[in-house]
């Protein structure tokens, strides 16, 4: 009875101190990195209306705020690690502030710039940032931080006298650290208008439809985007060889059949009305009198 006793004992403290390990495990010393689908919220840097300076804080901070609110989620803009997909973010009310800060933007007087946490933020901070923003982290040096990864979003468009036409159609590139360096990490970010795409109209009042097209890269370099142009051999390259290849000996072999060999017939048959004979045909292996036989349309006798 007593040795039973000892034995659940024992097991419990084992038990308890497994439970110990795997909360200290919960807790680790480095901050965790992003998981795959966890979202990233936008912030952008908040400017004056009327001259587009960047607003400082009391103590000359830059001031990050939140990424206008999409009318389809209620909330800022936000990217989830590691997710490819298009985000649809239509700024309901474009208000008379708003309006002369696009007119910055697509006048190029001062960029749209944003930023995302290169690492999870811890949930307090992580509220601010949807809610309120947050100030700069580097004393207003520069743009390089190891909490913040830079996202400069390159929004074109044209001022018009009475409107803005803004290039809403956006691509979001995105690019963590490799995984086996710093999994969960984001390494770089950019966001450019699409300037071909027809653009938004815009006045104060309106809405702005932005759609953004959100790719992520596994590492820090780009993959070759332009296969099958200049450089690489591809599959369809070399179907495309065979096809051409094949189109135009069926062209050659239509005109030769449709056009060229009628008339050779017919300047042979002429050439036997004078009373020449001279047997040229026999070259094409085609017994004299019988090609009417041979099925090719255009070809006529005479
Ligand atoms: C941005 O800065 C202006 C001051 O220029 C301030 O009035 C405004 O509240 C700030 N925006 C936000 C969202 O904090
Ligand atoms: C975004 O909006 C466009 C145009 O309104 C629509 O065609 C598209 O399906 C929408 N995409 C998503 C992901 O909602
Ligand atoms: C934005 O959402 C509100 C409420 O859901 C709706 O009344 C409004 O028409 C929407 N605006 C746009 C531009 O879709
Ligand atoms: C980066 O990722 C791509 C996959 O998109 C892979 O093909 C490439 O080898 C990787 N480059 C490096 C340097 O790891």
């Amino acid at each position: 009875m007593a040795g039973r006793l000892t034995f659940l004992l024992r097991l419990l403290s084992v038990f308890l101190a497994a439970l110990a390990v795997a909360k200290a495990a919960q807790e680790p010393l480095v901050q965790p990195g992003y998981k795959v689908g966890q979202s990233i919220p936008v912030t952008c840097l908040n400017r004056t209306t009327d001259t587009g300076e960047h607003v400082t804080d009391a103590s000359g901070q830059l001031s990050y705020i939140p990424f206008p609110i999409c009318n389809e989620t209620g909330r800022p803009l936000e990217l989830l690690f590691g997710v490819e997909k298009d985000i649809n973010c239509t700024l309901d009310f474009i208000d008379d502030p708003f309006f002369h800060l696009l007119e910055f933007y697509v006048h190029n007087d001062a960029p749209l710039t944003c930023r995302i946490p290169t690492k999870p933020l811890p949930p307090s901070a992580l509220k601010d940032e949807f809610e309120k923003g947050t100030q700069d982290d580097t004393d207003g040096q520069g743009s390089i931080s190891e909490v913040y990864t830079p996202m400069v979003v390159a929004l074109a468009g044209t001022l018009q006298l009475s409107h803005l036409h803004i290039a809403s159609t956006l691509n979001v590139l995105v690019h963590a650290a490799p995984k086996s360096v710093a999994p969960g990490t984001i390494a770089a970010a950019t966001a450019y208008s699409i300037a071909r795409e027809e653009p938004a109209r815009v006045v104060i009042g309106d809405s702005l439809p932005l759609q953004f097209s959100v790719r992520w890269y596994p590492n820090t370099s780009l993959p070759s985007g332009w296969t099958g142009v200049g450089g690489h051999l591809t599959f369809s390259t070399v179907v495309y060889c065979l096809i051409s290849a094949g189109a135009s000996a069926a062209i050659c072999l239509a005109y030769f059949r449709g056009i060229e060999l009628p008339r050779r017939l017919k300047s042979h048959g002429k050439d036997r009305l004078g009373g020449v004979e001279r047997g040229a045909l026999g070259g094409y292996g085609i017994a004299n009198g019988g090609y009417s036989g041979y099925g090719y349309g255009p070809g006529k006798r005479d």
